[in-house]
């Protein structure tokens, strides 16, 4: 089943600081072989066709990631700037609101989560389209994850089921706007399920990818730079040997 881009809508949180990157700039401007990381987020979303509306949320004041976003390629029309907020939660709940009304499928993703596969914001939306209220895309984790209190370990949980949760994570519309609603009424928020498992809404997960790892310390960023540069020689060696990938229809025309 492929879903109507026109029913949905994402929100790409970059209103970060990106201090653990320590840089000095808003992780989302960080380039990465050659391009910033929001501009490698939004190919694989783009790539994905699965949305017709995209709200980039930036730092507020920010004049450069809004600039990328006007002299982008045509694709990018169907992308919109809104300032964020302090906390991450904030900065959803801007980009939440300049959506439009119509859109009943809201997917939020990260920014810093810059190679995230065209497939993965493909599956999200449509396991929504199909009735899930709630989607997080997870992978198995790897280490042993131990519960700590000060520098005592309180508990063990079994690892076999234990997920890392990626981005991005997809909602019925209504329910995402119900839980940001009823926000202040949670504590610490780390995610936008989170908001929605409060409420008592089950959340489904599907399949993650290794490849939407979080770009958050400066080993993550020389790992997301060797696999672009990877990529990018793959797609090298395809030109030459006269058998590119397929570019997005709008940049092959420019
Ligand atoms: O800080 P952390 O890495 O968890 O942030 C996850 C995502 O949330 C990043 O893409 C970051 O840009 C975004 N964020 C935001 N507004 C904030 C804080 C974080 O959009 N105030």
């Amino acid at each position: 089943m492929s879903v109507d881009p026109s029913r949905v809508g994402v929100i790409v949180v970059a209103a970060g600081a990106g201090e653990r990157l320590g840089r000095g700039i808003p992780k989302a401007l960080v380039r990465c072989a050659g391009r910033t990381l929001l501009e490698h987020a939004l190919d694989g979303l783009l790539a994905s066709g699965a949305a017709e509306h995209v709200r980039v949320v930036v730092p507020r004041g920010d004049t450069e990631l809004r600039a990328i976003l006007a002299a982008g390629p045509a694709r990018y029309q169907r992308v919109e700037a809104v300032d964020g907020g302090a906390s991450r939660p904030e900065s959803v709940h801007a980009g939440l609101d300049a959506l439009p009304d119509h859109v009943d499928i809201a997917l939020v993703h990260d920014a810093a989560r810059a190679l995230t596969p065209p497939s993965v914001f493909q599956a999200v939306a449509r396991t929504v389209a199909e009735g899930a209220a709630a989607v997080v895309p997870a992978i198995p984790v790897s280490d042993t994850i131990k519960v700590v209190e000060g520098n005592r370990v309180t508990a063990t949980p079994d690892r076999a089921s234990l997920r890392a949760i990626q981005t991005p994570q997809g909602f019925d519309a209504q329910t995402l706007r119900r839980a940001h609603a009823e926000q202040d009424r949670y504590g610490v928020i780390t995610d936008d399920a989170m908001l929605v498992e409060s409420m008592g809404i089950p959340v489904t997960v599907t399949e993650g990818d290794p490849l939407a790892f979080k770009v958050t310390m400066p080993h993550d960023l020389m790992l997301a730079e060797a696999l672009v540069r990877q990529a990018q020689e793959v797609q090298a060696e395809a030109v030459q040997a006269g058998n590119p990938a397929q570019e997005p229809a709008e940049d092959a025309a420019k």
